[in-house]
């Protein structure tokens, strides 16, 4: 059953987890305690949790679903009171968080909103992935069925990982796929995931030259000025500053 030790130990997890959101996300930096708790629903969610959490390791029925149905109605964070999370955990902007019944979450991990932590189907057992320790999951990733993320990873936003990521290792794209190994660009064949050939963008480019080819002929043939080639530009990602936060 539910015992002092437990009390004590979801305590000193709350204090831990408002000192993470005030770590982790720069809006709450210079915000007080009862102010984060009143106004960051990842913290909210993650609070609830951890009590849900100890009264389901008691073996207390029917409450720690209540709870974990109130917060989802509150903060829009779903997360199954048997999923095992661990210190210094942070969901930004909560909303549209879920976690999985045997969903395990490691150390220092950041979840932005809309991260699904879900299973592939109706299987029974660990269906759920393994995020390990100082993880960083973009807002809208999808981590679907058992596969487990390796520590310092990151996944980018909008993110689909289905097969397992190695340690250091960030992931992007539907699949997800590695772009970067500790920290450097991924070599070989088949490694560049990102810059995609743009069959619309290649479509308007071969228009233009038909069209321009037209227009020389035209030109040719009534002696007027042709207006010359229209530029089309490949749509590839900008280079900047990223944004590994929000
Ligand atoms: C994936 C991410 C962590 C990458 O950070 P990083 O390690 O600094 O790596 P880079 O920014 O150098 O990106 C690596 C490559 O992946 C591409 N990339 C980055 N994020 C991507 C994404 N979500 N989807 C597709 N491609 C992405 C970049 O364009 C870059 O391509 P390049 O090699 O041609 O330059 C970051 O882009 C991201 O998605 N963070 C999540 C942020 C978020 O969810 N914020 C919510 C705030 S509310």
């Amino acid at each position: 059953m539910l015992g002092v030790g437990s009390l004590k130990r979801v305590v000193k997890e709350v204090t831990a987890d408002v000192a993470t959101a005030r770590d982790r996300d720069p809006a709450a930096r210079d915000v007080g305690t009862v102010e984060i708790l009143a106004g960051w629903a990842g913290v909210q969610a993650l609070l609830a949790h951890r009590f849900a959490h100890a009264l389901w390791d008691g073996g207390v029925p029917v409450a720690p679903r209540v709870i974990a149905y109130t917060t989802r109605a509150v903060t829009g964070v779903e997360i199954h009171p048997a999923a095992q999370i661990g210190a210094d955990f942070f969901i930004d902007h909560g909303s549209g968080v879920v976690i999985g019944e045997t969903a395990e979450i490691g150390d220092q991990v950041t979840l932005y909103q809309g991260v699904t932590l879900g299973g592939t189907g109706f299987a029974r057992g660990k269906r759920h992935p393994t995020v390990g320790d100082n993880v960083t999951v973009g807002s809208g990733a999808k981590l679907l069925g058992p596969v487990t993320i390796g520590r310092n990873s990151k996944v980018g936003a909008n993110t689909v990982v289905i097969e397992d990521v190695p340690p250091s290792t960030t992931v992007v794209g539907n699949p997800g796929h590695p772009v970067r190994v500790d920290g450097r660009s991924v070599d070989g064949p088949d490694s560049d995931w990102i810059h995609l050939p743009d069959p619309t963008a290649e479509a308007l480019k071969a228009m233009s030259e038909r069209i321009a080819e037209l227009e020389r002929r035209l030109a040719d043939a009534t002696g007027e000025k042709s207006p010359g080639t229209a530029e089309v530009t490949e749509l590839r990602p900008k280079k900047g500053p990223s944004s590994a936060g929000g």
